[in-house]
């Protein structure tokens, strides 16, 4: 049987290390969904689309080819040919892909890539609809969340690792604008499916939410196997 694992949460959640660390224990492949919005906002970007325009990539999305390869340095993202993977991680890009995910017609065109990952199997996808759209019917389900303070520390310590200046107040501010954006969304808000498993980690360290996490599945699979 090859596994179908959910993982969603907000921003700064942990989630994507979590996800990380469940496929390479478990031996599955780790979707980071978010990379996708990620490339759509630098597309719309590159296309003269202001952030409060979102709506606007519609028009352009037919000239985007996005897909996904798998590489030793794990997932890389593909726009028209170029690997974007690297230009995506910036504070501007998470603001783009937090706009660019709230019209529909960009969630329609990123569907069809997730479900076919999804029909693969043996995956464990992260991001925010993957338990109620993308795997409704996924062997797990986690919603992975922490404070929005820890949140904002553990995003800081990453971006000033990479030699971004901004400071954690602005980290913070992002967060919950995100965090605002992606909830009250009309389309495929950014909120848990009814049969997901909670999990709060903002005291926890990574390896702990591993354990707790890998815990959570062994019980949940030997019920269902
Ligand atoms: O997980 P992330 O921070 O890389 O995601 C970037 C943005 O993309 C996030 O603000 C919301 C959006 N997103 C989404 O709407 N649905 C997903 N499955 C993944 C991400």
């Amino acid at each position: 049987m090859k596994i179908r694992i959910a993982i969603d949460g907000p921003s700064g959640s942990g989630k994507s290390t979590l996800a990380k660390n469940i496929a390479k224990t478990l031996g599955l492949v780790y979707v980071d969904t978010g990379a996708l919005y990620r490339t759509v906002g630098l597309f719309a970007k590159r296309n003269g689309v202001l952030l409060e325009e979102a709506s606007k990539v519609t028009r352009f999305l037919p000239e985007a080819e996005i897909s996904i390869r798998y590489t030793e340095e794990g997932q890389r993202v593909i726009l028209n040919g170029e690997d974007v993977s690297n230009l995506i991680r910036t504070p501007e890009m998470s603001m783009y892909a937090s706009a660019v995910s709230a019209v529909s017609s960009v969630r329609t065109f990123l569907l069809e890539i997730q479900k076919r990952m999804a029909a693969e199997g043996g995956v464990v996808m992260d991001g925010r609809d993957i338990g109620t759209v993308i795997m409704p019917d996924a062997d797990v389900k986690l919603f992975v969340e922490a404070s929005p303070k820890a949140r904002a520390r553990r995003r800081f310590e990453e971006l000033q690792a990479k030699g971004d200046t901004s400071t954690e107040k602005e980290v913070l501010e992002d967060i919950i604008k995100r965090d605002a954006n992606d909830k009250n969304r009309a389309v495929a808000p950014a909120i848990p499916a009814d049969d997901a498993i909670f999990i709060d980690n903002s005291e926890m360290t990574p390896e702990e939410t591993l354990a707790h996490s890998l815990m959570i599945i062994k019980e949940k699979l030997r019920r269902t196997l």
